[in-house]
């Protein structure tokens, strides 16, 4: 029989279908490999592909196996559970945004009646004022790069430029919690080739995770240590609750939450862009003395290098 007759699969991936042929003849096996198939009616199937060769009784192969398992529904899954921690980082963020950009308005809202009223020196307020515009400027403008529909685009970018950012995002909702950004970035590279928009992200789970930890309020100390060869590694560290045994075993698990109103995707989708950048996550945590979130980055990493 002809492999390539068979309707099930679409044909764009005959290549890959010789390539898993080919490692068969040679003996060898195609272990959960991420294969697209499709229906009679044509549409795409999403499956989990392992295949072996099989040998008769004097040790010659004479034919293979191969199991499909569908995982087209949890694919499906997956892209909802992205979109929701989207649509909840943003409704999170919608309470300290308010807050945020009602100040300036406030302080502009009193200039202007002083100004009405004949009051003070003018030209000092002109000058408040444009900083205050300019503010509610970067904050809007902040926050309609992470509404945007997320293309993936990677770029070399300054990590610390990134991180700063994500903190003037983050600075009502710290100052409401009595937190105190310090950031400490060390000398070394200060580049990476990531997407913009999903490191953000990240930084904002992050930050906003140790934000909430620290009820109390304290100090919220944001690392970039360069001091290693082709790596950069980001450290948030806070002052807080900690992350108890049993926590600590259930964290990034999808919907995993001690929050009132936490969704618990938070981790999850952090630690797959990161992870998705080459890189890894490690976790250190003390109760009630605080935690340390560590991101290892290589700098080497250049998806236009890569497959
Ligand atoms: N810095 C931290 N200090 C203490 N506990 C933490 C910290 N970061 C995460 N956790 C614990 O891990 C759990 C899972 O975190 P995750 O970010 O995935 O979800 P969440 O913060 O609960 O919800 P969401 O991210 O949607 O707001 C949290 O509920 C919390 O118990
Ligand atoms: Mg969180």
């Amino acid at each position: 029989m002809n492999l390539y007759s068979l309707p099930f699969i679409p044909a764009e991936y005959f290549n890959e279908m010789t390539t898993s042929y080919e490692m068969m003849r040679k003996g060898q096996s195609v272990n959960g490999s991420e294969v697209i198939r499709q229906r009679k009616n044509g549409e795409r199937m999403n499956m989990i592909l392992t295949a072996s060769p099989i040998y008769d009784g004097r040790g010659n192969p004479n034919g293979w196996s191969a199991i499909f398992k569908d995982i087209t529904e949890w694919k499906l899954a997956q892209e909802h559970m992205k979109n929701s921690e989207k649509l909840s980082v943003a409704g999170q963020l919608a309470a300290g945004i308010a807050h945020e950009i009602r100040n300036p308005i406030t302080s502009i809202k009193g200039f202007v009646q002083l100004m009405k009223a004949g009051l003070g020196d003018r030209q000092q307020y002109f000058d408040i004022m444009i900083s205050e515009i300019e503010r509610i400027e970067l904050i809007l403008s902040e926050l309609l790069i992470l509404a945007k529909p997320q293309t993936i685009k990677y770029e070399r970018k300054d990590i610390r430029v990134l991180l700063s950012q994500v903190m003037t995002l983050l600075d009502s909702q710290a100052i409401l919690n009595n937190v105190q950004f310090i950031t400490q970035f060390m000398p070394g590279a200060t580049h990476l080739y990531c997407d913009e928009n999903q490191l953000k992200q990240v930084f904002i789970n992050f930050i906003k995770n140790s934000i909430e930890s620290m009820t109390a309020g304290g100090k919220l100390t944001v690392q970039v240590d360069s001091g290693h060869v082709q790596e950069m590694r980001i450290r948030i560290i806070d002052e807080g609750c900690g992350i108890p045994k049993e926590v600590m075993a259930k964290i990034g698990q999808p919907f995993y939450t001690t929050k009132a109103n936490g969704t618990g995707l938070g981790f999850m989708v952090s630690k797959k862009i990161i992870e998705n950048h080459s890189g890894n996550i490690k976790i250190e945590s003390e109760v009630n003395k605080g935690t340390l979130i560590e991101m290892t980055l290589p700098i080497s990493f250049n998806p236009a290098l890569e497959s």
